[in-house]
C-alpha cells in the first residue's frame, strides 16, 4: 500500500501544537511522529497540519424560493477543499409531505458527485404519523440530526406544537434538533408592511428581520428543547440577542449550542444600503447580516465558548436568481456563498488579529462539531487512526478573494475584495491529495457518506437528568374523604 508522510510541518489540533511528521496508509493517518519516511512526501515547512474543515450547514442544489441553489456537490465539494474544508453536511429536505427516506435517496443521487466526504441532517418540513414512525429509521441510515424552521411561513415552517412533538421523538431516538430560529408568523407580517409602504428594496429583507426576532424564536426553541428534554442546536446565530439566549441556557445547565456564520462575522448591515441593487441582493440571506454590536458578541461567543462552531450556510444563487425579487424583495432568493472563504476569512479576522488561538480556530472550525454530531475522531482530528482529511495551511501565503478565479458556480462573491493571508498549500481528503501546493485536483465522486449515530454522550447524559428531575406524584397518608 503506497504511503504519504506530510513532512517538516507543525501539528495544530484543538488543544495541541507540537512539530511532528503523519504518515497515511489507506486515507487514515498511521503514525504521528518524527522523521517519518513514506512513498510520497508533501512538504509542510513553515505550515501548521490542522484536521480539515468541516462545514456542518451547506444547502447544495436545495430546491428554495422557486429555484435551485447553484452550487451542487460538485461545484460546491471542490470549494470546499480549495478553502481547506473537507466535509460538509447538508440539509435533506422533503417535499411536503413526501417520504423522509425517498428524501434521502434523492440526496443519495445528487451527493454521488462529491468531491470530498459529507453526512446529512434530516429537515423536519412537514409534521404527521408517517414523518413520527420513519424519524427512526433516519437514524438506522446514520443521519442523527433533525433541522426545524421557524421562519419561512408557508413554505418549510413549522409551529410550535409540531416542534414539540418532533424535540420529544428526537429525545426518544437520541437525536439532536437543529433550529433556523426566527419568529416567521412575525416576519411574514413585517415584510407585507414593508412591501404595503413601497419599501421594496433588498434593505427591507434587513428591516423585516431585526435581531429581536431572532431572539425570541431562539428563546423559545430552548425552552421547547428543555420542556422535551433534548439537547439543541440553533444554526446561523447571528445577533446578541440570539447569543444570549444560548448562553443563558448554557449557564442554566441546558444543551444548547450556538453556529455563528463567517457571513455575520465578518460582513455588516451596510451592504444592504449600497446604491447598487445587485450588491445589495446578492447578500440577502436569512438571518441578515448585522451591525458591529453583534458581530463583536459573536466573537466573543467563539473566545468564551458560549458559541462553538464557525459555519458557511452555503446556499449560492446567482445574480440572475437574485433579479427574480427586483420589484419585491420577498422574492429575492435568501441565501449567499462561502464555503471557499470561510477558513481564510476566519483565520485572517480570527487568528490573525488574536481573537482565536491557532487552537480555537482548529475546534470552531472542524473538531466542536465533529463531537456535537458524533464523528469524533473519525473526523475532526489528528490521531492516528482517524481519517486523513488534512490542510496543510500556509500561514504566509495570501490572496484577494475574486469571484473570477473562485471554484463555485456562481458569478459574483460576496468576500470579493477581502483580502486573506493564510490559505492551504495541502487539502487531504481520506488522504487524496485534493489540493497540491495550492492547485485543486479533485476528483468527482470520491467523497463518501458518513454516517453518525445516535445517543451521544450528552443525550444520554441529559435524559438520565430529566429522569432524575422528573415531576413525581405526590403519595400523602392524609387524603379528606371525597364528597365531605
Ligand atoms: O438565507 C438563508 N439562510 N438561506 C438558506 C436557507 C436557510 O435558512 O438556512
Ligand atoms: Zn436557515
Ligand atoms: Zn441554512
Ligand atoms: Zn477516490
Amino acid at each position: 500500500m503506497a504511503s504519504k508522510v506530510i513532512k517538516g510541518g507543525t501539528i495544530v489540533t484543538a488543544d495541541l501544537t507540537y512539530d511532528a511528521d503523519v504518515k497515511i496508509e489507506g486515507g487514515v493517518i498511521t503514525e504521528i511522529g518524527p522523521n517519518l519516511s513514506g512513498d510520497e512526501v508533501l512538504d509542510a515547512t513553515g505550515a501548521y497540519i490542522m484536521p480539515g474543515g468541516i462545514d456542518p450547514h451547506t444547502h447544495l442544489e436545495m430546491p428554495f424560493m422557486g429555484t435551485y441553489s447553484s452550487d451542487d456537490f460538485e461545484s460546491g465539494t471542490r470549494a470546499a477543499v480549495a478553502g481547506g474544508t473537507t466535509m460538509v453536511v447538508d440539509f435533506c429536505l422533503p417535499d411536503p409531505n413526501q417520504s423522509l427516506l425517498e428524501a434521502i435517496t434523492r440526496w443519495d443521487n445528487k451527493s454521488s458527485r462529491a468531491n470530498c466526504d459529507y453526512s446529512f441532517h434530516m429537515a423536519i418540513t412537514w409534521w404527521g404519523e408517517q414523518v413520527f414512525n420513519e424519524m427512526p429509521e433516519v437514524t438506522k441510515r446514520g443521519i442523527n440530526t433533525f433541522k426545524h424552521f421557524m421562519a419561512y411561513k408557508g413554505a418549510l415552517m413549522v409551529d410550535d406544537d409540531e416542534m414539540y412533538s418532533s424535540f420529544k421523538r428526537c429525545a426518544e431516538i437520541g437525536a439532536l434538533p437543529l433550529v433556523h430560529a426566527e419568529n416567521g408568523d412575525v416576519v411574514a407580517q413585517m415584510q407585507a408592511q414593508l412591501l404595503a409602504e413601497g419599501n421594496n428594496g433588498p434593505e427591507a429583507h434587513a428591516y423585516s428581520r431585526p435581531a429581536a426576532v431572532e431572539g425570541e424564536a431562539t428563546n423559545r426553541a430552548i425552552m421547547i428543547a428543555d420542556m422535551a428534554g433534548v439537547p439543541v442546536y440553533i444554526v446561523h446565530t447571528s445577533s446578541e440577542q440570539a447569543h444570549e439566549a444560548i448562553r443563558r441556557a448554557r449557564q442554566n445547565g441546558i444543551r444548547a449550542y450556538g453556529e455563528p456564520l463567517i457571513q455575520h462575522l465578518t460582513l455588516d448591515d451596510s451592504e444592504y444600503a449600497h446604491p447598487d441593487w445587485d450588491h445589495a441582493a446578492r447578500r440577502v440571506m436569512s438571518p441578515p447580516f448585522r451591525n458591529k454590536k453583534h458581530q463583536d458578541s459573536l466573537w466573543a461567543g467563539l473566545q468564551s465558548g458560549s458559541l462553538q462552531v464557525v459555519a458557511t450556510d452555503h446556499c449560492a444563487f446567482t445574480t440572475e436568481q437574485k433579479r427574480n425579487g427586483i420589484d419585491n424583495f420577498t422574492l429575492i432568493p435568501n441565501g449567499t456563498g462561502g464555503l471557499e472563504d470561510r477558513m481564510p476569512m476566519l483565520w485572517t479576522h480570527g487568528v490573525g488579529t488574536g481573537r482565536l488561538t491557532m487552537n480555537e480556530f482548529v475546534a470552531v472550525t472542524s473538531t466542536n462539531i465533529a463531537k456535537i454530531l458524533n464523528m469524533y475522531p473519525k473526523k475532526g482530528a489528528v490521531l492516528v487512526g482517524a481519517d486523513a482529511d488534512l490542510v496543510v495551511w500556509d500561514p504566509n501565503k495570501e490572496k484577494t478573494i475574486v469571484a473570477d478565479t473562485q471554484q463555485s458556480a456562481i458569478d459574483y462573491n460576496v468576500f470579493e475584495g477581502k483580502h486573506v493571508k493564510g490559505l492551504p498549500r495541502f487539502t487531504l481528503s481520506r488522504g487524496k491529495v485534493v489540493v497540491d501546493d495550492g492547485a485543486v485536483k479533485t476528483e468527482e465522486g470520491h467523497g463518501e457518506f458518513v454516517g453518525r449515530e445516535p445517543y451521544t454522550a450528552t443525550n444520554k447524559a441529559l435524559s438520565k437528568w430529566k429522569q432524575v428531575t422528573a415531576p413525581r406524584k405526590v403519595e400523602r397518608t392524609g387524603i379528606p374523604a371525597s364528597g365531605v
